[in-house]
């Protein structure tokens, strides 16, 4: 396939506003149309945003051939569906984390991208940002020894009305929308899932998890605890512990453009600022998604990570609601 890669948008989302500039900047990409539930909203949306085309179903994009890649931006349970549908239909997808809700859908999905042979890829932007990479290398150079803990939280308070968020039914909970963050950054940090969980919940009175907290065991009994909410203000934070020094990272998740660093402590206790390549977030996923499409590239977000990602969450759940640890299958 040739550059530029014909984008679609699934969705009006509010997330959407983040990735249409990014698209944009691109030489190697260019926003080519919007799907919506009514093609009011989607005619609406293509004038405010300047999108060349406008369809009234999401079916109606899909079996369009002016599309070569769609972004999924839906409320979570309907991930899993509509990324089979694209695959399905012959599109590369970039589909919103949480990509599913447990790990049949995962399964499925995966078997669909198989199908298709078109780049299939969990849309965790930061894991695509030089930060994130440049933390990864200095961990797997050995400069913190082994990395045997590791911490994180990604909490905001949640301004409640109608958001999926809220809703069990439609993935919703802290734990899905936040909790994932620090889950999948421990998890590129020891290159594999959890043995056994324990999570807390506090529950909305509709069901989510309004704050959730999680320890995870690992192979060789290295661990990562994490605290992830709706009900408490902004803050995000990862701390990574090895024998010979401790990464601290402020923003591991978002408005790391803003930061430019991320703290290095040795093990005579002397800190240093770790500088980056300045980098816009979500420019970062939609290049990585046009080096795998474009050049046969592996995504940095690999779908082994994504299956391990859902089968973890699944297992805090179900701990939560048991109220004791649970062993990964
Ligand atoms: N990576 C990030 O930084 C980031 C940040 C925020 C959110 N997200 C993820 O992006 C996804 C969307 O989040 P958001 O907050 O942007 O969503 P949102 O504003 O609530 O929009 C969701 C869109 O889904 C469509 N939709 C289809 N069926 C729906 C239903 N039954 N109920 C509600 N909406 C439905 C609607 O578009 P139409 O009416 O046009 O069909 C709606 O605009 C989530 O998976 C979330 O986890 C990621």
């Amino acid at each position: 396939m040739n550059a530029p890669i014909r984008w679609g948008l699934l969705s009006t989302a509010r997330i959407n506003r983040r990735l249409i500039p990014a698209i944009r900047s691109s030489r190697r990409s260019r926003l080519a149309a919007v799907a919506s539930r009514s093609k009011d909203s989607a005619d609406a949306y293509a004038k405010e945003w300047g999108i060349p085309l406008a369809f009234g179903s999401y079916e109606e994009m899909l079996s369009s051939d002016a599309i070569d890649a769609v972004y999924i931006s839906l409320p979570n349970h309907l991930h899993a569906e509509w990324s089979i549908r694209a695959l399905q239909a012959g599109k590369h997808v970039l589909c919103e984390k949480p990509f599913a809700l447990n790990t049949q859908e995962v399964d499925r999905m995966l078997q669909a991208g198989l199908a298709s042979g078109c780049v299939l890829m969990e849309a965790f932007m930061y894991r695509c940002h030089p930060q994130t990479r440049t933390v990864l290398q200095w961990v797997g150079s050995g400069r913190l020894g082994e990395v045997r803990d590791v911490f994180g939280v990604f909490t905001f308070k949640q301004s409640g009305g109608e958001d999926y968020r809220l809703n069990p039914a439609q993935g919703g909970g802290s734990l899905w929308d936040v909790g994932v963050y620090p889950i999948s950054f421990a998890q590129a940090v020891y290159g594999s899932a959890p043995k056994k969980v324990f999570g807390k919940a506090d529950l909305s009175p509709s069901g989510v998890d309004l704050t959730f907290r999680g320890l995870m065991e690992y192979p060789g009994g290295r661990t990562a605890q994490f605290l992830a909410s709706f009900a408490l203000p902004f803050h995000t934070r990862m701390s990574l512990f090895g024998t010979q020094g401790q990464i601290e990272i402020e923003r591991p998740f978002i408005g790391m453009e803003n930061t430019g660093y991320f703290s290095f402590t040795n093990a005579a206790g002397e800190t240093q600022k770790v500088s980056y390549p300045q980098k816009e977030l979500y420019l970062c996923e939609v290049e990585e998604m046009e080096s795998a499409i474009l050049e046969g590239k592996p995504t940095e977000v690999t779908l082994p990570q994504t299956r391990d990602h859902i089968r973890t969450v699944e297992a805090l759940l179900a701990s939560a609601r048991a109220g004791q640890p649970v062993e990964l299958a």
